[in-house]
């Protein structure tokens, strides 16, 4: 196998959830190429994303995006090193497509192919932006499925520093959302509602703000449909900037005492939720008070997408060579924390 320098080209593939997405990128940071065509109106009139018409959906549009990716990255395929794909977590049969999609590439182009956890890679979508993060960092992995406060060591090396008892912040926006009649996918339709709605309006519990660094956010989607159900004439703009607020009170509160905890240089944000804008500006704004850096990947690294699939599949093939083409999809695939 080819050395893995700066000049190795990895296509990464992403199809884990419900954003089919390929990039080309050159030494594990450089973005030559990065598209994603997102199911979110198809799954739209269901309220949520259909695992069977995720798989179709992925089918239908992977190839035409993996050739788009190729042409727009102005390369023949003769120079492409490595096929990286997420084998997990996420829906099976999704996750399937993708997979199956980066070993037969890999094969008829004779590179290697590796396997790539989900989780880690949206650890690695800041330092997508900069390369020159220095650790050990906190990252806020805040998405649809996950909820964790990580210290990063360095490349590959994770401690879990505090994780959800119940929900995941995104799933708590995306059932407020939904409970709210706010539209689909949640989480930008509250951050929107939010703009023009009070904070204050009502006061939500923060649930485990004075106990260390887990989350709980199921009591906080009760309050809400209790409160709502109690005073039905509350304004649904005003709900949604006080569940907002609380739910990023709670992030924020924690991840700062994560980075002192961990005397960590910053707090990195990862993960869908990391898009909310009122969450990019108190996390930024306790970074400052506290002296310490504060990185925020832009919103389309934030959400999923195929070029931190290949930038940590550059980190992963450098440090443990490629994945055996027998390896199969993994649901439930967890990140390997040291102690
Ligand atoms: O990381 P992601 O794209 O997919 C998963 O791996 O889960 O995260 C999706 C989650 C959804 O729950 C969505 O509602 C939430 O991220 N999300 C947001 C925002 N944009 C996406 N939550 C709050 N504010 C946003 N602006
Ligand atoms: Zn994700």
């Amino acid at each position: 196998m080819k050395l893995i320098d700066d000049s190795t080209l990895v296509l990464g593939i992403e199809t884990s959830c419900d954003e089919t997405a390929v990039a080309l990128v050159m030494g594990g940071s450089d973005v030559v190429s990065s598209v994603v065509s997102s199911q979110v109106d198809i799954h739209a009139e269901f309220g949520g994303v259909v695992p069977e018409i995720a798989s179709r959906a992925h089918l239908e549009v992977l190839n035409p995006l993996i050739a788009r990716a190729i042409v727009e990255a102005g390369v023949n395929e003769e120079r492409i090193d490595a096929v990286a794909a997420t084998v997990g977590p996420g829906l099976v049969g999704a996750l399937l497509v993708g997979v199956s999609a980066a070993k037969s590439l890999a094969l008829a182009w004779d590179v290697p192919f590796v396997g790539v956890n989900h989780l880690e890679a949206h650890l690695y979508a800041a330092s997508l932006e900069d390369p020159s993060l220095e650790f050990p960092l906190v990252v806020l992995l805040v998405s649809g499925g996950h909820t964790m406060l990580v210290e990063m060591r360095g490349h590959g090396d994770y401690r879990l520093l505090g994780q959800t008892i119940d929900d995941a912040a995104g799933e708590a926006f995306d059932k407020v959302a939904r409970f709210l009649d706010l539209g689909y996918p949640g989480g930008p339709a509250i951050d929107q509602a939010a703009m023009d709605g009070d904070p204050e309006a009502v006061r939500f519990p923060r649930a485990m703000m004075g106990e260390g660094l887990d989350f709980s956010f199921s009591g906080l989607k009760t309050a809400v449909v209790n409160h709502v159900r109690a005073n039905p004439d509350t304004s649904s703009i005003d709900v949604a900037a006080s569940f907002q607020a609380a739910v990023v009170e709670v992030l924020v509160t924690k991840a700062r005492r994560a980075a002192e905890q961990a005397g960590a240089t910053g707090i990195v944000l990862g993960g869908g939720v990391a898009a909310n804008s009122l969450l990019r500006e108190e996390i930024l704004g306790a970074c400052e008070a506290d002296g310490i850096q504060g990185f925020l990947p832009s919103r389309a690294n934030c959400t999923d997408n195929a070029a931190m699939i290949a930038a940590t599949g550059w980190y992963r093939l450098r440090s443990d060579g490629p994945t055996p083409l027998d390896a199969g999809a993994v649901p439930n695939l967890k990140l390997a924390f040291r102690d």
